[in-house]
Protein backbone atom coordinates (compact mmCIF):
# COMPACT_ATOMS: atom_id res chain seq x y z
CA UNK A 1 0.00 0.00 0.00
CA UNK A 2 1.20 3.34 -0.91
CA UNK A 3 -0.21 7.25 -0.78
CA UNK A 4 -2.50 6.69 -3.58
CA UNK A 5 -6.06 5.47 -3.90
CA UNK A 6 -6.17 1.89 -3.77
CA UNK A 7 -8.00 0.04 -0.40
CA UNK A 8 -6.03 0.28 2.77
CA UNK A 9 -5.37 -3.30 4.47
CA UNK A 10 -7.90 -1.69 6.73
CA UNK A 11 -9.88 -1.28 4.83
CA UNK A 12 -10.00 -4.99 3.05
CA UNK A 13 -9.38 -6.48 6.22
CA UNK A 14 -6.08 -7.71 5.08
CA UNK A 15 -3.12 -7.12 6.56
CA UNK A 16 -0.64 -9.06 4.41
CA UNK A 17 3.27 -8.29 4.18
CA UNK A 18 3.91 -7.17 0.62
CA UNK A 19 7.19 -5.68 1.23
CA UNK A 20 9.09 -8.63 2.69
CA UNK A 21 10.34 -11.01 0.03
CA UNK A 22 13.09 -13.18 0.48
CA UNK A 23 16.85 -13.00 -1.67
CA UNK A 24 17.52 -10.57 -4.54
CA UNK A 25 14.31 -8.89 -4.76
CA UNK A 26 13.86 -7.95 -0.96
CA UNK A 27 16.33 -4.72 -1.91
CA UNK A 28 13.30 -3.42 -4.32
CA UNK A 29 10.74 -4.14 -2.10
CA UNK A 30 12.54 -2.13 0.64
CA UNK A 31 13.03 0.52 -1.19
CA UNK A 32 9.19 0.60 -2.38
CA UNK A 33 8.23 0.57 1.53
CA UNK A 34 10.98 3.28 2.24
CA UNK A 35 9.61 5.77 -0.79
CA UNK A 36 6.15 5.26 0.84
CA UNK A 37 7.05 6.12 3.90
CA UNK A 38 9.20 8.23 4.04
CA UNK A 39 7.00 12.17 4.82
CA UNK A 40 6.23 10.34 7.78
CA UNK A 41 9.24 8.32 8.80
CA UNK A 42 9.72 10.56 11.61
CA UNK A 43 6.69 11.23 13.01
CA UNK A 44 5.56 7.84 13.12
CA UNK A 45 8.75 7.03 14.80
CA UNK A 46 8.34 9.46 17.57
CA UNK A 47 4.27 7.96 17.91
CA UNK A 48 6.00 4.00 17.89
CA UNK A 49 8.36 4.57 20.71
CA UNK A 50 7.45 7.41 22.41
CA UNK A 51 10.07 9.06 21.19
CA UNK A 52 12.06 6.43 23.19
CA UNK A 53 13.99 5.83 19.84
CA UNK A 54 16.09 9.65 19.64
CA UNK A 55 17.73 8.67 23.41
CA UNK A 56 18.45 4.93 21.77
CA UNK A 57 20.13 6.91 18.75
CA UNK A 58 22.18 9.40 20.98
CA UNK A 59 23.23 6.41 23.26
CA UNK A 60 24.19 4.56 19.97
CA UNK A 61 26.37 7.93 19.13
CA UNK A 62 27.90 7.93 22.69
CA UNK A 63 28.57 4.16 22.48
CA UNK A 64 30.42 4.91 19.39
CA UNK A 65 32.39 7.60 21.05
CA UNK A 66 32.17 9.88 18.41
CA UNK A 67 33.82 12.97 18.69
CA UNK A 68 35.82 15.58 16.99
CA UNK A 69 38.41 14.38 14.88
CA UNK A 70 36.86 10.92 14.17
CA UNK A 71 35.18 9.60 10.85
CA UNK A 72 32.31 8.43 11.11
CA UNK A 73 29.67 6.07 8.60
CA UNK A 74 26.13 5.88 9.51
CA UNK A 75 24.52 2.96 7.29
CA UNK A 76 20.96 2.93 6.14
CA UNK A 77 20.75 6.26 7.54
CA UNK A 78 17.02 6.88 6.45
CA UNK A 79 16.56 10.38 7.86
CA UNK A 80 19.13 10.79 8.89
CA UNK A 81 18.80 10.84 13.13
CA UNK A 82 22.02 8.96 14.11
CA UNK A 83 23.88 10.46 11.29
CA UNK A 84 23.01 13.90 13.23
CA UNK A 85 23.35 12.29 16.76
CA UNK A 86 27.23 11.19 15.49
CA UNK A 87 27.98 14.88 13.74
CA UNK A 88 27.18 16.81 17.14
CA UNK A 89 29.10 15.55 19.16
CA UNK A 90 31.38 16.68 16.84
CA UNK A 91 32.28 13.83 14.01
CA UNK A 92 33.05 14.12 10.23
CA UNK A 93 29.92 11.55 9.22
CA UNK A 94 28.72 10.10 6.32
CA UNK A 95 24.99 8.71 5.76
CA UNK A 96 24.38 6.42 3.40
CA UNK A 97 20.71 4.89 2.14
CA UNK A 98 20.03 3.83 -1.14
CA UNK A 99 16.17 5.40 -0.83
CA UNK A 100 16.24 8.68 -2.14
CA UNK A 101 12.99 9.54 -0.85
CA UNK A 102 14.33 9.10 2.66
CA UNK A 103 17.22 11.15 1.66
CA UNK A 104 15.56 13.95 0.58
CA UNK A 105 14.21 14.25 3.87
CA UNK A 106 17.72 14.23 5.39
CA UNK A 107 18.62 16.32 3.11
CA UNK A 108 16.11 19.15 4.19
CA UNK A 109 16.82 18.77 7.37
CA UNK A 110 20.78 19.71 6.44
CA UNK A 111 19.71 22.62 5.39
CA UNK A 112 17.74 23.31 8.59
CA UNK A 113 20.57 23.33 11.36
CA UNK A 114 19.79 23.54 14.69
CA UNK A 115 19.91 27.05 16.13
CA UNK A 116 22.78 27.76 17.96
CA UNK A 117 24.64 24.25 17.44
CA UNK A 118 28.37 25.29 15.07
CA UNK A 119 28.84 21.27 14.14
CA UNK A 120 28.85 20.67 10.63
CA UNK A 121 26.25 18.74 9.12
CA UNK A 122 26.28 15.19 8.14
CA UNK A 123 27.64 14.21 4.46
CA UNK A 124 24.29 12.50 2.69
CA UNK A 125 25.13 9.86 -0.24
CA UNK A 126 23.15 7.34 -1.90
CA UNK A 127 24.79 3.86 -1.66
CA UNK A 128 23.96 -0.30 -1.40
CA UNK A 129 24.95 -0.88 2.99
CA UNK A 130 25.71 -4.20 1.02
CA UNK A 131 28.32 -2.60 -1.47
CA UNK A 132 29.96 0.34 0.50
CA UNK A 133 31.35 2.15 -2.00
CA UNK A 134 34.48 3.29 0.65
CA UNK A 135 37.85 1.57 0.44
CA UNK A 136 38.95 -0.80 3.65
CA UNK A 137 40.01 1.06 6.94
CA UNK A 138 38.23 4.11 5.86
CA UNK A 139 36.46 5.00 9.32
CA UNK A 140 36.61 5.13 13.27
CA UNK A 141 32.88 4.71 13.73
CA UNK A 142 30.58 2.39 11.73
CA UNK A 143 26.95 2.49 12.64
CA UNK A 144 23.41 1.20 11.11
CA UNK A 145 20.46 1.70 12.98
CA UNK A 146 16.75 -0.35 11.93
CA UNK A 147 19.21 -1.16 8.90
CA UNK A 148 20.40 -4.69 9.01
CA UNK A 149 17.17 -6.10 9.41
CA UNK A 150 15.80 -5.10 5.80
CA UNK A 151 19.04 -5.98 4.08
CA UNK A 152 19.02 -9.36 1.95
CA UNK A 153 21.86 -10.65 4.10
CA UNK A 154 22.38 -9.00 7.45
CA UNK A 155 26.08 -11.19 7.43
CA UNK A 156 27.14 -9.31 4.19
CA UNK A 157 26.12 -5.79 5.94
CA UNK A 158 28.24 -6.69 8.79
CA UNK A 159 31.23 -8.02 7.03
CA UNK A 160 31.18 -5.17 5.06
CA UNK A 161 31.13 -3.05 8.36
CA UNK A 162 34.38 -4.47 9.09
CA UNK A 163 36.03 -3.95 5.71
CA UNK A 164 35.26 -0.05 5.96
CA UNK A 165 36.24 -0.05 9.41
CA UNK A 166 39.89 0.86 10.89
CA UNK A 167 41.79 -1.01 13.22
CA UNK A 168 40.42 0.66 16.80
CA UNK A 169 36.68 1.58 15.25
CA UNK A 170 33.91 1.21 16.87
CA UNK A 171 30.90 -1.05 15.07
CA UNK A 172 27.29 -0.16 16.64
CA UNK A 173 24.02 -1.59 15.71
CA UNK A 174 20.73 -0.43 16.96
CA UNK A 175 17.62 -2.73 15.78
CA UNK A 176 14.29 -4.41 17.08
CA UNK A 177 15.13 -7.37 19.31
CA UNK A 178 13.61 -10.45 20.32
CA UNK A 179 12.93 -10.44 24.06
CA UNK A 180 14.28 -13.88 25.88
CA UNK A 181 11.56 -13.75 28.04
CA UNK A 182 8.49 -15.37 26.34
CA UNK A 183 5.70 -13.68 28.10
CA UNK A 184 7.20 -10.60 27.17
CA UNK A 185 8.29 -11.58 24.10
CA UNK A 186 4.04 -12.35 23.33
CA UNK A 187 3.24 -9.17 24.26
CA UNK A 188 5.78 -7.25 22.58
CA UNK A 189 5.08 -8.77 19.09
CA UNK A 190 1.44 -8.82 19.68
CA UNK A 191 2.20 -4.91 19.68
CA UNK A 192 4.20 -5.24 16.98
CA UNK A 193 1.32 -7.04 14.94
CA UNK A 194 -1.77 -5.32 16.01
CA UNK A 195 -1.43 -1.59 17.63
CA UNK A 196 1.95 -0.60 14.83
CA UNK A 197 0.28 -1.72 11.82
CA UNK A 198 -2.53 0.44 13.12
CA UNK A 199 -0.92 3.75 13.95
CA UNK A 200 0.87 3.10 9.89
CA UNK A 201 -2.53 3.23 8.80
CA UNK A 202 -3.58 5.84 10.88
CA UNK A 203 -0.86 8.60 10.78
CA UNK A 204 0.13 7.80 7.45
CA UNK A 205 -2.33 5.83 5.27
CA UNK A 206 -0.74 2.79 5.49
CA UNK A 207 -0.59 -0.46 7.37
CA UNK A 208 1.36 -2.78 5.44
CA UNK A 209 4.40 -0.95 5.55
CA UNK A 210 4.20 -1.02 9.35
CA UNK A 211 3.17 -4.90 9.43
CA UNK A 212 6.60 -5.23 7.70
CA UNK A 213 8.69 -4.64 10.63
CA UNK A 214 6.92 -8.10 12.88
CA UNK A 215 7.70 -9.70 9.08
CA UNK A 216 11.36 -8.93 8.63
CA UNK A 217 11.89 -9.02 12.24
CA UNK A 218 10.79 -12.78 11.87
CA UNK A 219 13.29 -13.25 9.71
CA UNK A 220 15.91 -11.63 11.62
CA UNK A 221 18.08 -13.69 14.59
CA UNK A 222 18.50 -10.42 16.06
CA UNK A 223 20.90 -9.44 19.08
CA UNK A 224 22.19 -13.05 19.60
CA UNK A 225 23.12 -13.44 16.78
CA UNK A 226 24.41 -10.45 15.61
CA UNK A 227 26.57 -10.49 18.59
CA UNK A 228 27.92 -14.05 17.54
CA UNK A 229 28.71 -13.10 13.82
CA UNK A 230 30.73 -9.92 16.10
CA UNK A 231 32.63 -12.25 17.79
CA UNK A 232 32.92 -14.74 14.63
CA UNK A 233 34.48 -11.48 12.90
CA UNK A 234 37.19 -11.06 15.81
CA UNK A 235 35.96 -7.96 16.98
CA UNK A 236 36.54 -6.98 20.65
CA UNK A 237 34.76 -6.20 23.64
CA UNK A 238 31.48 -7.83 22.05
CA UNK A 239 28.31 -6.15 24.47
CA UNK A 240 24.66 -6.77 23.85
CA UNK A 241 22.87 -3.95 25.42
CA UNK A 242 18.65 -4.96 25.73
CA UNK A 243 16.29 -1.60 25.88
CA UNK A 244 13.06 -2.37 27.34
CA UNK A 245 13.85 -5.93 28.23
CA UNK A 246 15.06 -6.89 25.01
CA UNK A 247 12.20 -5.30 22.29
CA UNK A 248 15.16 -2.79 21.34
CA UNK A 249 18.89 -3.98 21.40
CA UNK A 250 22.47 -2.41 20.51
CA UNK A 251 24.80 -4.64 19.61
CA UNK A 252 28.83 -3.40 20.17
CA UNK A 253 32.21 -4.39 19.22
CA UNK A 254 35.29 -2.79 18.35
CA UNK A 255 37.41 -3.95 15.30
CA UNK A 256 41.30 -5.44 16.79
CA UNK A 257 44.49 -3.96 15.90
CA UNK A 258 46.28 -6.01 13.23
CA UNK A 259 46.54 -6.37 9.89
CA UNK A 260 43.32 -5.77 7.60
C1 LIG B 1 14.00 1.60 9.27
S1 LIG B 1 14.93 2.72 8.30
C2 LIG B 1 16.15 3.29 9.45
C3 LIG B 1 16.54 4.72 9.25
C4 LIG B 1 17.45 5.31 10.32
N1 LIG B 1 18.69 4.59 10.43
C5 LIG B 1 16.76 5.34 11.65
O1 LIG B 1 17.26 4.70 12.58
O2 LIG B 1 15.74 6.02 11.78
C6 LIG B 1 15.87 1.62 7.28
C7 LIG B 1 16.62 2.33 6.19
O3 LIG B 1 17.48 1.38 5.56
C8 LIG B 1 17.57 1.72 4.20
N2 LIG B 1 18.10 0.54 3.48
C9 LIG B 1 17.54 -0.69 3.41
N3 LIG B 1 18.33 -1.51 2.67
C10 LIG B 1 19.41 -0.78 2.31
C11 LIG B 1 20.57 -1.07 1.57
N4 LIG B 1 20.80 -2.29 1.03
N5 LIG B 1 21.49 -0.11 1.40
C12 LIG B 1 21.28 1.14 1.92
N6 LIG B 1 20.19 1.48 2.61
C13 LIG B 1 19.26 0.52 2.82
C14 LIG B 1 16.16 2.13 3.83
O4 LIG B 1 16.12 2.90 2.67
C15 LIG B 1 15.76 2.92 5.09
O5 LIG B 1 16.03 4.28 4.95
Amino acid sequence: MRFDSRPSACQTGRVSNVFYAPGKPRAAKVNDLFAAIARRYDLLNDLQSFGLHRRWKRRVAALAAAAPGARALDLCCGTGDIAFALARRGAETTGLDFSEKMLEVAAKRNRTPDPGRQTPNPNFIQGDAQQIPFPDNSFDIVTVGYGLRNLASWERGLDEMFRVARPGARLVVLDFGKPPNALWRGIYFTHLKISVPLIGWLFCGNARAYAYILESLKHYPAQLAVAEKMRGLKLANVRVINLLGGAMAINYGEKPAGNF
